[in-house]
């Protein structure tokens, strides 16, 4: 959560304002991520999504927890391709959400994304 929270004052959003910072647990270390706007809006990428490419980037493949903080009202859950984003990599993590205020909110992610489309999804079939 401390990781999340500091990261959150380098989110580059200028047109929403909304910052958001994100912290992913992977093999015991703490990869962070801030959202990061375009001035081609739909460019847009969200904290949670460039928190997990840096776990990967540094070779994890594994995301056990991540953390996210915003200054909204209610913690602020993950979006749907953020939720899909992370299935691919840890079905069985936690999600925290905490405001800057420090209401905090947790969710299984499985609980965020029930039956989804994953790894497993693909068959016996070992073309892909
Ligand atoms: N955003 C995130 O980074 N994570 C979330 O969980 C929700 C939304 C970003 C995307 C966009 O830059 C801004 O917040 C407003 O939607």
């Amino acid at each position: 959560m401390a990781a999340a929270a500091e990261v959150r004052t380098n989110a580059y959003a200028p047109y929403s304002e909304f910052h958001v910072g994100a912290a992913v647990l992977a093999g015991d270390r703490v990869f962070t991520g801030v959202n990061m706007e375009n001035a081609s809006y739909p460019l847009g990428m969200c904290a949670e999504r460039n928190a997990v490419g840096a776990a990967v980037a540094a070779g994890e493949r594994r995301i056990d927890c991540i953390a996210v903080v915003t200054d909204a009202a209610r913690p602020t859950p993950p979006c749907g391709g953020c939720r899909q984003v992370l299935w691919e990599f840890g079905p069985d993590s936690l999600v925290v959400s905490q405001t800057t205020s420090g209401e905090r909110v947790a969710w299984a992610l499985e609980d965020l994304i029930p039956d989804a489309f994953g790894p497993d999804s693909f068959g016996p079939d070992p073309h892909r």
